[in-house]
């Protein structure tokens, strides 16, 4: 059972109160833009985090790129009066596929709580490096080794192989962004306090974590599902274990540097 289908339930995911807010927040903090840049925004989701990033860029610009076009429609409808003063891009798209963008033409990426979704990092930081100026800088969160362990523990114990996602250690990812050029690489996990989302356990299941199992289950069987891995989460708690990356593209050489 593996997660395929592209499409999210942006409508009920806009409703939940989710630890992806302060995510978002944090990792906004770490990229402290002057406010004249150029941002990637990959997995933009609802448009929540493109709006901290529009009010962090009265004169730049945001690109948002998400592979579900109801996601993408909610980041346009959640940042309207920028996409009409053409600050904000919103488009669909596949992070596993090149970027459709011109080589250096962003000056930063963003990105939470998308790039687990995704097999193969290498691939997607060899692209980050090729649309990034010289310079530019990217700052991603997404889940890491040992993410929500208790969620693939209760799905072993009901004999599914956890899978669908790639929750990465620092020591698997540093490579792959020294591979793709980056310099100044910073990687680390984060384990955050256990989540208890009380009475949204079962949609939060149902709309992130499991979203992907249940694509390959009948309607009928899907409620069932979800109660039965919900009801084994001790205390119903899940505990995130984030990756927060950060690195730089080289900067240009300048003829001096050149000799
Ligand atoms: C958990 S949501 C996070 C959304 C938003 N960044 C937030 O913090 O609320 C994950 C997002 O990643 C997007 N995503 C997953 N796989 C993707 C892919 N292959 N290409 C582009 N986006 C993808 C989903 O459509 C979804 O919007």
């Amino acid at each position: 059972m593996a997660a395929t289908a592209r499409e999210w339930d942006a409508s009920t995911y806009g409703t939940l109160t989710l630890p992806h807010e302060r995510w978002g927040r944090r990792t906004l903090g770490r990229l402290a833009p002057v406010g004249d840049e150029v941002v990637l925004e990959l997995g933009s989701g609802t448009g929540r985090d493109a709006a901290l990033l529009l009010a962090a860029l009265p004169a730049g610009r945001l690109i948002a790129v998400d592979g579900s076009a109801a996601m993408v429609e909610a980041t346009r409808a959640a940042n309207a009066d920028a996409v009409a003063a053409g600050r904000l891009t919103a488009f669909v798209h596949d992070l596993a596929t090149p970027l459709p963008l011109p080589a250096g033409s962003v000056d930063a990426v963003f990105s939470v709580a998308t790039l687990h979704w995704l097999d193969d990092h290498g691939f997607v930081f060899g692209e980050l490096a090729r649309v990034l100026r010289p310079g530019g800088r990217i700052v991603l969160e997404y889940g890491g080794a040992g993410n929500i362990a208790e969620v693939d523990e209760a799905l072993r114990a009901i004999g599914v192989e956890p899978g669908g996602h790639r929750f990465a250690t620092p020591a698997q990812e540093v490579p792959l962004l020294r591979a793709a050029g980056f310099v100044d690489i910073e990687a680390a996990l984060r384990r955050e306090e256990p989540f208890r989302p009380g009475r949204d356990l079962d949609t939060i299941l149902r709309t992130i974590i499991l979203r992907g199992y249940l694509q390959t289950l009948p309607e009928r069987e899907r409620d069932a599902f979800v109660r039965t891995v919900a009801d084994r989460l001790p205390g119903g708690a899940v505990t995130y274990m984030r990756m927060e990356v950060s690195a730089r593209q080289p900067a240009e050489e300048s003829p001096c540097d050149t000799g």
